[in-house]
């Protein structure tokens, strides 16, 4: 049961109420889109990038969704909720589905979670990377806009799939490589490294997500010394770099210890000031 439930144009609902209908595409086709943000001090960090971000995927998969105003209303309602039970660090999660299978508005709803210490373990211990092919070629998505890169669709199968396929190999967590040989994104998390004094991302034509977390990071690399860029890397080129990085809302700046079982270069400072600049506690 999720602590905080909250509906659009209803408010915050008892989160043991059903909202959704079974002929809701979003769960009859994962037809719809969602955000996973990051709350600390009853706050969600980067909630406009977010906002923006989904209203980008709905745009895509030709869905409308409320406007930003109601969607940042029903998160603040959500959140309202959230601090009345304390002030730990929690996921605030949107969602919005197409609606129902015979038309009508999307269903929108929001929840928050507490983030679980097993989640953000990651930022202390680091990640162990097992890579699995995406089976198509760096620039294909960018040229097939049905398979939706770039968009953060609630049909997540895959992903859950690739995880556990990471986790059967004895691995931590996946790398999405392309069937041309360069390293993407996790399933569920944006990819980062140090060139020298670079700190370098993949590019989105690749049909990556594009991270709000990794994008806040670029963006202010500035701060602790760093230039930033976007570019392709291989799978192999990234086992021999300085140091790796998964980013994502919720896990924060996990540093990647293996890949493939090739030990990893570690850069315990830079991830500290990434840690430092996003705002991330690290567990002890
Ligand atoms: C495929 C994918 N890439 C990257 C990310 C990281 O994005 P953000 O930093 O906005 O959480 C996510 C987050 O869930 C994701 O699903």
């Amino acid at each position: 049961m999720a602590t905080v439930t909250a509906v659009l144009h209803r408010g915050v609902v008892d989160s043991d109420e059903p909202i959704l209908c079974a002929d809701d595409l979003g769960v009859l086709r994962g037809d719809g889109v969602f955000e996973t943000i990051n709350v600390r001090d009853g706050q969600a960090f980067l909630l406009d990038k977010h906002l923006a971000r989904m209203a980008r995927s709905a745009e895509r998969m030709e869905f409308e969704l409320p406007g930003f105003s109601e969607l940042a209303e029903l998160s603040e309602q959500a959140l309202a909720a959230w601090r009345e039970r304390g002030t730990g660090e929690g996921a605030l999660r949107l969602v919005a589905t197409r609606g129902r299978e015979h038309g009508g508005p999307p269903t929108v709803f929001a929840t928050v979670d507490p983030v679980s210490r097993e989640r953000i373990l990651p930022r202390r211990d680091g990640l162990r990377i097992a890579t699995a092919s995406l089976g198509v070629d760096a620039d294909a998505r960018g040229k097939a806009p049905w398979l939706l890169g770039g968009v953060k669709a609630l049909s997540y199968a895959t992903t859950m799939a690739v995880m556990r396929w990471a986790k059967s190999q004895g691995a931590d967590d996946a790398l999405w490589v392309s069937a041309d040989g360069y390293a993407l994104e996790g399933p569920t998390s944006s990819l980062l490294w140090l060139d020298g004094e670079t700190l370098c991302t993949t590019p989105v034509s690749t049909g990556i997500l594009p991270g709000t977390t990794s994008a806040f990071l670029l963006e202010s690399a500035s701060k602790i010394g760093l230039e930033a860029a976007e570019r392709l890397i291989t799978a192999e080129e990234l086992a021999r770099v300085e140091a790796a990085w998964l980013t994502s809302s919720v896990r924060g700046v996990a540093f990647i210890t293996s890949i493939d079982g090739a030990v990893v270069s570690q850069r315990p400072d830079v991830t500290a000031e990434l840690d430092k600049l996003a705002g991330f506690e690290v567990p002890s």
